[in-house]
């Protein structure tokens, strides 16, 4: 089969890497692909969000299947423009996908159909929303509606933080029109868990729990990133918490997505948080975690490309979805400045010293090659490095180790990933 990947970061990279062990595959293109993708893949510079050159490509190259690894694409309807040409992709289309690109529409299906949840309220107008502030319980928290690179989310301690909260995401829209219409949640206090699930219309299945960690700087300090690391699985991901997700979460969302004629197929992936009260949905995305598929996709076992076909064509109960009972832990190694300011163009060493060694992995998440061919960082996120180990302490103090064998200037990335095993 001839696949083709939409995205270029480190999670289109495992994603890259793990269809390329099917024995079903004989060519893979990624579009636009990175520096370390080109390993596995033919990177194509096309955008993601260029749907029209994305399917003429398809065509011309007979893809037999496009996976989509990134969310503005999905949102904005790649699914659609692909099925549209009679083309076989994998995702959710832009009427499902709503489920990640829009705050308000997941807010309101959960309670529709009853999935435990933060309380809410929806606003359109930055006035409704001050008023109900004045006699709201704090802290609170704000979301813009829309996608918002992960930076949509306020956690406002009082009042006052909460009222310039509304300015900043309505009235002076820092996320431009995600803006426009923002939710107004309970904040809830816990432990946060990423479950990442396939999903057929019907059938959903679950794969291994991550954790991610969202801040810049250890200790959970610093600003928002898209994820400085992860481990897999979750200890605080016990069987209790497992059978009351799968009682009023996991195939509930799925069958209230069919009921309301939007049938799901693709990822979804569920952010939960351990609440006193039990799990509650924090938010649902449709598609891999990134850095959550550097952890669980290396511990899956079963064959990437059949578990996708296999959602494509409405099969998934058929496949046994099964993980290796080990560890992993990445760490993002990132460009210091991060998700600020930050320099590209440094020549990056040691990546070959990964070749040769089982269960460590190097992901390329903002590489490119300059023009001498060397590999030089490209991004705020410039690879994840990924170990595995018997457990979680050992998988850390694995990935730890290998971050050692990769330099370049301004590297920076977080102590800290996976403190929170030693807690379990
Ligand atoms: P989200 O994009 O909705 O996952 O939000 C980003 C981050 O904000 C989450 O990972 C949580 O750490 C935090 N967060 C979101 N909603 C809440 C909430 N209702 N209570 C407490 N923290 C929250
Ligand atoms: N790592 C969080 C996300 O991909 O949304």
């Amino acid at each position: 089969m001839k696949i083709l990947v939409v995205g270029g970061g480190g999670r289109e990279h495992a994603i890259c890497w793990k269809v390329a062990k099917s024995p079903l595959v004989d060519k893979i293109y990624c579009a636009p692909g990175n520096a370390g993708i080109a390993s596995v893949a033919e990177c194509v510079p096309i955008g993601a969000m260029e749907f029209d050159k994305l399917v003429a490509f398809a065509k011309e190259k007979e893809i037999d299947l496009t996976v989509v690894g990134m969310d503005d694409p999905l949102v904005g309807g790649i699914v659609d423009a692909f099925e549209a040409e009679g083309l076989r992709v994998f995702g959710p289309r832009k009427n499902a996908a709503i489920l990640e690109g829009s705050k308000a529409f997941s807010k309101d299906l959960m309670k529709k159909y009853d999935i435990p949840t933060a309380a809410y309220e929806t606003f359109n107008n930055p006035e409704d929303a001050l008023d109900y502030l004045e006699t709201a319980p704090m802290p609170t928290v704000l979301k813009a509606d829309g996608l918002a690179l992960g930076k949509g989310v306020l956690i406002c301690r009082n009042l006052e933080e909460a009222k310039a909260g509304v300015k900043e995401l309505m009235v002076d829209k820092q996320f431009g029109s995600a803006g426009d219409r923002i939710v107004i949640e309970e904040f809830m206090t816990g432990r946060e868990v990423s479950v990442l699930s396939f999903v057929d219309g019907k059938t959903i299945k679950i794969m291994t729990s991550a954790q991610d960690h969202k801040r810049a700087k250890d200790n959970d300090q610093g600003l928002n990133t898209g994820g400085m690391g992860t481990f897999s699985p979750s200890p605080f991901y016990t069987p209790e918490v497992d059978e009351f997700c799968k009682k009023y979460i996991y195939q509930k969302s799925v069958d209230a997505m069919a009921s309301e004629g939007r049938e799901f197929k693709g990822i979804i992936f569920f952010g939960l948080m351990l609440t006193p009260d039990g799990p509650k949905v924090l938010e649902y995305n449709a598609r891999f975690g990134d850095p959550e598929a550097q952890v669980v996709l290396p511990r899956m076992k079963t064959d990437l490309l059949d578990t996708m076909e296999a959602c494509v064509d409405g099969t998934l109960d058929k496949i046994d979805l099964t993980f290796e009972d080990n560890a992993a832990v990445c760490v993002v190694l990132a460009s210091d400045g991060y998700p600020l300011a930050y320099e590209k163009g440094k020549v990056i060493q040691g990546l070959d010293t990964f070749k040769d060694k089982t269960g460590y992995y190097v992901f390329h998440a903002g590489t490119a090659f300059n023009h001498k061919g060397e590999i030089v960082t490209n991004g705020g996120r410039v690879l994840g490095v990924t170990a595995k180990g018997n457990d979680l302490k050992e998988a850390r103090a694995n990935a730890y180790a290998a971050t050692e064998w990769i330099t370049f200037e301004n590297k920076y990335m977080r102590h800290d990933i996976g403190k929170a095993i030693d807690e379990a």
